[in-house]
């Protein structure tokens, strides 16, 4: 199994480029599903997520074929509608096939994800959703079956609570039904949005994707289309945290600041220095004294649960408590205990963590438990003494492109090993 060795303490100086956006590009690729036409992406990051993706839709008879950052998937042809359980319980975002192959296939059987380190992630809404548009549901050996012969019927879909994937699952679905849809509460992410572009250019009707209600008007068949997916948020977010709390001077290049208004925003109230310029790259210069920030996790435009592990390792460092309430997921402090093994003072109770710092870290071996529990461990081995070994980086593989090779290009120690 493979580690990342960090000897913490270095200065940050350069420029890191990010990539695209795994939670964009994985929606990007099942939308593939829903035209026999080539869809090209750009941009598409190299990460473990997205090639389990492209093994899925390989083997429901896509065509995929890459070139660096960019596939070209064509779905001539829908030769087995189906995610199986040996995918789905490598990446729950497989479900994202459901609505397109119901949509297009007017049938699909698809694994229940099951449980996950973070909480309990159900996709009952997806489910909810699907049956308003008309499909026939059953769960038997842990899949979901779902059947529209007579295709899928526009419907008023109103989320009981917001869900990122949910709304994509069922804007895709939609896109192909007969008549009108409304989807209401519907996430706000950028993902979505981004989403609702790509179907706009083959061919979709919607308005309102970004907007808590979205409107999409039934048409088929949809056409194939070319797409630069957006930059990845959560990953220009990671390396800002890395400039603020290691010394020198870093640029986040290629990154939208509009989509991490929330997460400069607290930066700057703890004192960080995070300047923007009009191209997108944001300057974060470290050293300065930060304060500790409280901050509650919500859904778009709010701060993101994918940057709340990150936003601990800071507050590690921040002068005075912060307050960390988790309001999208039950169980996503697992990073707190390996955190404290590194000497972090953190209290977990119920949703809330407080953190008092600043800490004096020192580097030890740690585990690595999700994606973003394994950036906030990287980002604590960059300010530790000594050496930090964090196994399992599988983890990181999974949504961050290479993360060892960026941050050792603008001066951090670390490498790869078996
Ligand atoms: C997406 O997951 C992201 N994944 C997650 O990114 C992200 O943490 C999450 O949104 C929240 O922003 C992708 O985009 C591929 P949700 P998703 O449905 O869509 C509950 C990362 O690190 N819920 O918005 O699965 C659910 O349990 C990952 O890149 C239901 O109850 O999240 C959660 O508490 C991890 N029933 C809340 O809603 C449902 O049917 C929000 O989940 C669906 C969700």
């Amino acid at each position: 199994m493979e580690k990342f060795l960090i000897h913490g303490g270095r200065r940050l100086e350069g420029t890191i480029p990010v990539s695209g956006s795994k939670n964009s590009a994985l929606p990007a690729m099942a939308a593939a599903l829903l035209t026999d036409q080539p869809v090209t992406l750009d941009h598409v990051p190299a990460v473990r997520d997205i090639r389990t993706m492209g093994r899925l839709l390989a083997d429901i008879g896509a065509s995929v074929e890459r070139s660096g950052n960019r596939y070209t998937i064509r779905a001539e042809r829908i030769a087995s509608p189906e995610a199986p359980y040996e995918l789905v319980k490598t990446m729950r975002a497989s479900s994202l096939v459901l609505g397109p192959l119901v949509a297009r296939a007017g049938r699909a059987r698809v694994s229940l994800p099951g449980g996950c380190a973070i909480g309990a992630r159900p996709i009952n809404l997806h489910i909810q959703g699907l049956e308003k548009l008309g499909a026939r549901i059953r769960q038997e050996h842990g899949y979901i079956e779902a059947e529209a012969p007579n295709g899928l019927k526009g419907a008023e879909i109103r989320f009981e609570r917001v869900t990122v994937t949910g709304t994509e699952d069922l804007l895709m679905a939609a896109v192909l039904a007969d008549g009108e849809t409304v989807l209401e509460n519907a996430a706000r992410e950028p993902e979505v949005a981004d989403l609702a572009e790509l179907l706009g250019k083959m061919g979709a009707d919607i308005e309102g994707a970004g907007t808590g209600t979205i409107r999409v008007r039934g048409v088929a068949p949809l056409g194939g289309a070319e797409h630069r997916i957006i930059p990845d948020r959560i990953e220009a977010g990671t390396f800002l945290v890395a400039g603020a709390i290691a010394g020198g001077e870093i640029d986040v290049c290629g990154a939208r600041a509009d989509h991490l208004g929330a997460l400069i925003e607290k930066m700057q109230e703890a004192g960080a220095e995070v300047a923007v310029s009009a191209e997108g790259s944001m300057r974060v210069r470290g050293g300065r004294r930060l304060a500790g920030v409280d901050v509650a996790t919500r859904e778009f435009p709010g701060f993101a649960t994918d940057l709340q592990a990150q936003w601990m390792t800071l507050s590690t460092q921040a002068h005075g408590a912060s307050i960390l309430t988790e309001g999208i997921f039950e169980n996503r402090f697992l990073h707190a205990l390996e955190l404290g093994r590194m000497g972090a003072d953190i209290t977990i109770t119920g949703r809330q963590a407080v953190v008092r710092g600043p800490s004096v870290l020192s580097g030890a071996g740690v585990i690595a438990s999700d994606l973003r529990a394994s950036a906030s461990l990287v980002l604590a081995g960059l300010v530790a003494s000594g050496e930090t070994v964090i196994d399992r980086v599988y983890h990181i593989d999974r949504g961050y492109e290479r993360i060892e090779r960026k941050l050792a290009a603008v001066g951090a120690l670390i490498r790869r090993v078996e």
